[in-house]
């Protein structure tokens, strides 16, 4: 395992597309165990692949109950609102509300191939959106409603 670089806002690799795995091969796995690595070495509670450079659509998370690593997630299902604070590991010092689902279901891939469902609510729903939308090119500040200002210590 090895700590990968965390890319920050501005660099276009956060603004693309991203693949889908079609092989889960052993640099898929190598791109896991990396990421999961770098999420705690840096506190995060979610981390996509291209925040490591990679135009894949993997995303690994721990919002404290219990890790996930998704390979392909797709949101098949959500419900109800809710607007609370996020930051992002490749925008620091940033924060902000955003309108999210209260819940959400989300089918995957795990890394043995198995087809997967997992539901989110409450900050696990806004972490698997949060990531998700990385996949598709979308940081989190294009859908703040309201900046917080941090008073500086
Ligand atoms: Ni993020």
């Amino acid at each position: 395992m090895a700590l990968r670089t965390i890319i920050k806002k501005g660099d276009e690799v956060l603004n693309k597309r991203c693949k889908e795995v079609k092989e889960i091969n052993e640099r898929i796995i190598e791109l896991l165990d990396d990421m999961k690595e770098t999420m705690y070495e840096s506190s995060g509670v979610g981390l996509a692949a291209p925040q490591v450079g990679v135009l894949k659509r993997v995303v690994v998370m721990d919002v404290g109950e219990d890790y996930l690593e998704l390979i392909n997630p797709v949101i098949i299902a959500s419900e109800g609102e809710q607007n609370e604070a996020e930051g992002c590991l490749s925008l620091p010092g940033i924060y902000g509300i955003v309108k999210r689902p209260k819940k959400v279901v989300v089918e995957y891939l795990d890394r043995n191939g198995n087809e997967m469902r997992v539901e989110g609510e409450d900050l696990k729903a806004i972490c698997l959106c949060h990531e998700i939308d990385h996949l598709n090119g979308i940081l989190f500040d294009e859908k703040v409603t309201e900046f917080i200002e941090l008073e500086k210590e």
